[in-house]
Order: C-alpha cells, then sequence, then structure tokens
C-alpha cells in the first residue's frame, strides 16, 4: 500500500498533505526517512511514524456515539447538522458513515464506521439485530396496546414483526425492543395504537450496548471485545 493511502486511511493526512510531509522528511518507515509519499510499503509489517509517532494500521474505524438531539444520521445534509460533525477533523477523513438511521429527535446509540460489508449485513432484514430503546408516550398504553404491538402492529401497509415491550410502572414508557428498521418504525408504532411518543433514545444495537460514560454528542472507538460481539456471525 502507497505511504500517502495508508495515512490517508489512517485519517491522519490528505494525499497532498503526505507529500509534502514526505519531502520535509517527517515519515520513517523502519526506522529510514522516506521523501517521496508514493512509497509502498506492508501496512501489517512495516513500521511507518510520522513525526516520530507510530502509526498503526486498522482496515476500519468502528465508533460508538451519543447522538444528541438535532443531528440527522447521514453523512451530509444541506440544511442540518450531522452526526459526522461531532467527530475529529482526524476521524471525518475515514470516510465514516452511520451504520442505520436514528431520527433527527431520536437520541442514544448510533454506530459508525467505513466497513461497507459489515453494516450492510448487519442492517439488512434478513439478520433481525435487535435494538433496543427507551421511551415515553404520550399518554399510558394500556395492556391491549402491549399486546397489539408485540404481535405487529400495520403502520401504513406493512405489519411490523414480533417485538417485545417492558412498561414502566405508571405506562407511559418503558423498553421496546425491535429487531427491524423501518422508517420511523417505533413513532408510526405508536401512532397505531392512537398514541404518540414523545421522548426515543436508543439503547442497544445487537450486542452493543450504549456505555453511560459517553454524554450526549460524545463518542468512542469500540473496544476489540466490542469489535468482536458486533461483528460476530
Ligand atoms: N423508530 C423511530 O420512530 N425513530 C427512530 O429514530 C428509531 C426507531
Amino acid at each position: 500500500m502507497r505511504v500517502d493511502k495508508f495515512l490517508s486511511e489512517m485519517g491522519k493526512a490528505t494525499r497532498t498533505e503526505s507529500a509534502k510531509l514526505a519531502k520535509t522528511g517527517k515519515i520513517t518507515v523502519n526506522g529510514s526517512v522516506i521523501k517521496r509519499s508514493d512509497v509502498h510499503i506492508d501496512p501489517e509489517k512495516d513500521e511507518l511514524r510520522l513525526f516520530g509517532e507510530i502509526i498503526s494500521y486498522k482496515k476500519y474505524t468502528y465508533i460508538m456515539m451519543n447522538k444528541p438531539e438535532g443531528y440527522v444520521s447521514a453523512t451530509e445534509d444541506g440544511r442540518d447538522k450531522t452526526v459526522l460533525d461531532l467527530l475529529t477533523e482526524e476521524e471525518r477523513r475515514k470516510n465514516l458513515f452511520p451504520c442505520g438511521r436514528l431520527d433527527k429527535n431520536t437520541l442514544g446509540l448510533i454506530i459508525l464506521t467505513n466497513d461497507g460489508d459489515s453494516a450492510h449485513r448487519l442492517l439488512s432484514p434478513k439478520h433481525h439485530v435487535p435494538k433496543t430503546y427507551a421511551f415515553k408516550s404520550k399518554y399510558p398504553l394500556s395492556s391491549d396496546d402491549v399486546k397489539s404491538l408485540e404481535a405487529g402492529v400495520d403502520i401504513g401497509g406493512y405489519v411490523t414483526k414480533p417485538c417485545t415491550l417492558n412498561l414502566d410502572s405508571d405506562g407511559t414508557g418503558g423498553k421496546i425492543t425491535i429487531t427491524e428498521g423501518k422508517y420511523h418504525q417505533i413513532k408510526l408504532m405508536l401512532d397505531a395504537v392512537k398514541n404518540k411518543i414523545t421522548y426515543l433514545e436508543r439503547l442497544t444495537f445487537g450486542n452493543i450496548r450504549l456505555d453511560e460514560n459517553l454524554k450526549r454528542g460524545e463518542w468512542r472507538h469500540l473496544t476489540a471485545d466490542e469489535e468482536s460481539l458486533l461483528l460476530e456471525k
């Protein structure tokens, strides 16, 4: 792999910047300064340093973010801020995208990655990845509402798959776990039982749980264990 491609994939420098960094002696490979950024290296074996700091190669990046209100789950938007705006410049250079969508006013766990194949698999309806949300509703849900929602409701020509719902004691909220991801699904499900979602926060995505230490708008890389949990088939 070319050094400039390596540095750009690791979010460290654009190709033009890499050329300048090489020319000015800021890059070493296995201890020797390289003067050109089109030199080829083996990312797994060679030791590349930028300003003396080892840059290790990682093919893909996986990030968990606690999405705040008001941000859209997209890579760009003409009007609204996107979840990518919350990342650092270095991360933004890695061509990350949100793995699935949360509505603009939905909060909580969103995974960002540049691993297109895995994202595609995780989002495919075939895989039934469970997602748990905390919600609040405008009116209390009756036990019949819960039964209907769990069995599946018509959200405009589509009947939702069975899900599980645990109500809080006052009935105006709780946890709901769905295994699909239709547009506005939970809002439409509550509409279908003549109610209204007033608060929605995603807590889990597959085996990944939102880190309680992340404040709204904060993010971190998945740990190696979380990566394995996310990617296990
Ligand atoms: N269901 C919704 O209605 N909105 C979301 O953001 C996620 C699930």
